[in-house]
Formats: C-alpha cells, sequence, structure tokens
C-alpha cells in the first residue's frame, strides 16, 4: 500500500475513534447507570444500616471502654493507697520505703494516664471513677501494724490487678477488638514487673527482722534499681 493509502486509512481511523468518544458529561452519567444496574448503591446503603451510631463515635464497644474506665479506677485506687502507704512510712522515719512507695504511686499514675490516653483516642467520652481505697479503710481494725504488712497488701493488689488486666485482654479478645487487645501489650508487660517488684519487696523481709536493715536496703538497693531502670 502506498504511503499517501495508509494516511489516508489512519486519518479515517482516527476520525471514527473521535466521533464515538462519549462527551465528558455522559461518561459520568453512564457510570451511576452502571452502579444503580450493578447494585452497588444498594450495598451501600445496607452497610450504612449495619452500622451504629456509637460505632460512628467510637471504635471501642461499651463494653471494653467500661473496663478500661475500671482499670483506671483501679490503677488510682492503687496511686492514693501507696502514697498513703509513703506518708506512714515516711512519718515513722522509714524514709527508704516512703521513697519507694512515693516512686510505685507516681507509677500508678501513669498507668491511670496511659488508659486515659487511649479512651480519649478513640473518642470515647466518660469520666473518671471516685477512688475508695485509703490505707486507714485497709488497717483499721490493726492496732499492732508491722512494717511489711503494706508490702504484703501490695503484693495482692497488684496480683489483683494482673488479673483485671488479663479479663479485659481475654474480653478484647472474644469480641474481636485486636485494637485493644494489641494496645493492652505494654500495660501487661509493665504488669508484670510491678507483680514481681511486689515478690522482690518482700524477700528481704526473709533475711532479717530488723526495720532499719529492711529501710537501709529499700533506700539503697531497691530505689537505686527502680532508679537505674528508668
Ligand atoms: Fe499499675
Ligand atoms: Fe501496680
Amino acid at each position: 500500500m502506498a504511503n499517501k493509502d495508509k494516511t489516508k486509512e489512519l486519518d479515517e481511523y482516527t476520525k471514527g475513534r473521535v466521533e464515538n468518544l462519549p462527551a465528558a458529561g455522559d461518561v459520568r452519567v453512564s457510570s451511576v447507570q452502571n452502579a444503580v444496574k450493578t447494585n452497588n448503591f444498594e450495598i451501600e446503603r445496607d452497610r450504612n444500616a449495619d452500622v451504629s451510631a456509637a460505632r460512628k463515635d467510637s471504635y471501642l464497644a461499651a463494653d471494653i471502654a467500661d473496663l478500661l474506665i475500671q482499670q483506671i479506677g483501679l490503677e488510682l485506687n492503687n496511686h492514693y493507697l501507696y502514697k498513703n502507704f509513703g506518708i506512714w512510712y515516711d512519718i515513722n522515719s522509714l524514709f527508704g520505703q516512703a521513697a519507694y512507695f512515693y516512686h510505685r504511686a507516681a507509677e500508678e499514675q501513669d498507668h491511670a494516664q496511659w488508659v486515659i490516653d487511649y479512651l480519649t483516642r478513640a473518642d470515647f467520652l466518660f469520666s473518671i471513677p471516685g477512688t475508695d481505697a485509703t490505707y486507714i479503710d485497709i488497717f483499721k481494725d490493726k492496732n499492732d501494724l508491722r512494717i511489711r504488712d503494706p508490702h504484703d497488701e501490695t503484693l495482692i493488689r497488684e496480683i489483683e490487678t494482673t488479673r483485671a488486666i488479663n479479663n479485659i485482654k481475654a474480653v478484647a479478645e472474644e469480641t474481636h477488638d485486636y485494637i485493644t487487645s494489641h494496645w493492652l501489650r505494654n500495660l501487661l508487660l509493665e504488669q508484670a514487673e510491678e507483680e514481681e517488684l511486689s515478690h522482690t519487696a518482700l524477700d528481704i523481709f526473709n533475711h532479717t527482722d530488723d526495720p532499719l536493715i529492711v529501710d537501709k536496703y529499700f533506700k539503697d538497693v531497691v530505689m537505686a534499681q527502680l532508679q537505674a531502670s528508668k
């Protein structure tokens, strides 16, 4: 075929392609019509119907949020309890254990704030629960308080706290809330450290009954380790 013929054939082909192109507006209209035909819009409507208003406000379900709010209460209960223990040691001039319990109290406040931050980042509106743990409540019937009693109470508190966080983890997994389940990891690992530390604190009482040696151990050994691991 001569070059001239080739060019003519190409011109006609191109012209035909251009003439058959839909106008800009037509493209949109035909897409919408196709979507309706294939029921895309119906599917979108059904999806919206499945999503509750609460789910649109926050990905946290009310049940799991309630448990997390209770956890804030537990952490703050422990915070105030340990602060009260610190005060008791302080006024009895056992400054090593006073420093130890003030340190523990500060950590509990941090944990409460972690949970507060998690809830607020999820846009979940809540109020902090009231606290009820005080030194006086726990030891009101005890006239002969021994210096290891607050440490015994602390270990029990920490075991209860570990169980409470484990329960939140179990509920999160059961309800397929993998976001919360994943987030709980750090809180659990931190909690394991706290429970272990409470064991360590009791170990010294197996070695001596002397309150001044005990207190010096807290001041020189336990506090030094806590400061070093910060
Ligand atoms: Fe804690
Ligand atoms: Fe704790």
